[in-house]
């Protein structure tokens, strides 16, 4: 696997924090090239300064995923430096905490802006580029929410459902130009996502799920979401048994998954 990524550029999103920036240090660890993207200039800065000492590229370029006008400069950004992107890892995202009858419809559209057509906007502006390098490979974090609805991530579900819609049909049009797409979909994993998941009122959650913290460690998920790249798969559940069998019932005994699920509701 070393190899699928030494020396190739790779263009990842959500690189400040969680699994963004695990991925960043396992790929500096293989040898890749690296542009690193969130908000936070800072913290990128600081995880370029890890990355450095395992390989020899790494440039930090902040992006608001809630800009549109952001993409095209920094794709212009990005080709400036590496004059190519192999792989585009589109990771950044935020959650949600709240029932559907507290959440303002601004946070499902902060949610989507985020989510969804960050994520695609980005990938719009990239992908004339890859065509014209006749290969390339882009990686979209989704989510097992992106399979299946649950209380209180309304919003958070819906924006991760739709990036399976349009990657699905990027995946059947770039097929013969030789672009890859993968739609990864991790379980709980152990990250301080919910920290700013937004609350009805766009307020952040402030507090660290159970769930999460009993999640899979964030190196796990990093190295298994590297693994599916590099084998290419078209989708993979990254998860523990619990909401890896709770996708397959989804698939195949939907009844069973509709009446777990409805037990997660806390309000009776
Ligand atoms: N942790 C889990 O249990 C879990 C489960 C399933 C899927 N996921 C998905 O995995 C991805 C990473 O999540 P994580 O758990 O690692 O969370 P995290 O630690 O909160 O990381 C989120 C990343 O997204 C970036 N981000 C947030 N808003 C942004 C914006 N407007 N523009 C650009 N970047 C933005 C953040 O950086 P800045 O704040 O610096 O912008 C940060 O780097 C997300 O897509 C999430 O939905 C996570």
């Amino acid at each position: 696997m070393a190899h699928t990524f030494s020396d190739k550029v790779v263009w990842l999103t959500g690189a400040s924090s969680g699994i963004g920036k695990e991925l960043a240090i396992q790929l500096a660890k293989k040898g890749a090239r690296l542009i690193l993207s969130a908000r936070n200039k800072k913290k990128l800065e600081e995880v370029r300064k890890e990355a450095v000492i395992f390989t020899k590229d790494v440039t930090v370029l902040p992006l608001d995923y809630a800009e549109e006008a952001q993409m095209t400069p920094a794709v212009q950004s990005a080709m400036a430096v590496f004059s190519r992107v192999d792989h585009l890892i589109l990771c950044a995202g935020i959650s949600q905490r709240s029932f559907i009858m507290d959440t303002r419809v601004e946070v499902y559209r902060k949610l989507m802006e985020v989510n969804y057509f960050g994520p695609i906007a980005l990938t719009r502006a990239l992908l004339p580029h890859m065509i014209d390098q006749k290969e390339g490979h882009i990686t979209v974090i989704s989510s097992v929410a992106g399979k299946f609805g649950t209380p209180m991530r309304s919003g958070y579900s819906a924006s991760k459902q739709a990036l399976h819609g349009y990657f699905e049909s990027l995946h059947a049009e770039m097929y013969k130009r030789n672009i890859g797409v993968s739609i990864l979909c991790p379980g709980y994993i152990q990250t301080e996502i919910t920290l700013k998941s937004l609350t009805g009122d766009g307020s952040p959650y402030g507090k660290v799920d159970d769930s999460l913290e009993h999640g899979m460690p964030v190196q796990t998920c990093a190295r298994k979401i590297l693994k599916a790249i590099a084998a290419k798969k078209r989708e993979v559940i990254i998860a523990q048994p619990r909401e890896k069998t709770a996708v397959y019932l989804k698939r195949f005994l939907p009844g069973v998954l509709f009446r777990l699920v409805r037990k997660l509701n806390p309000v009776e």
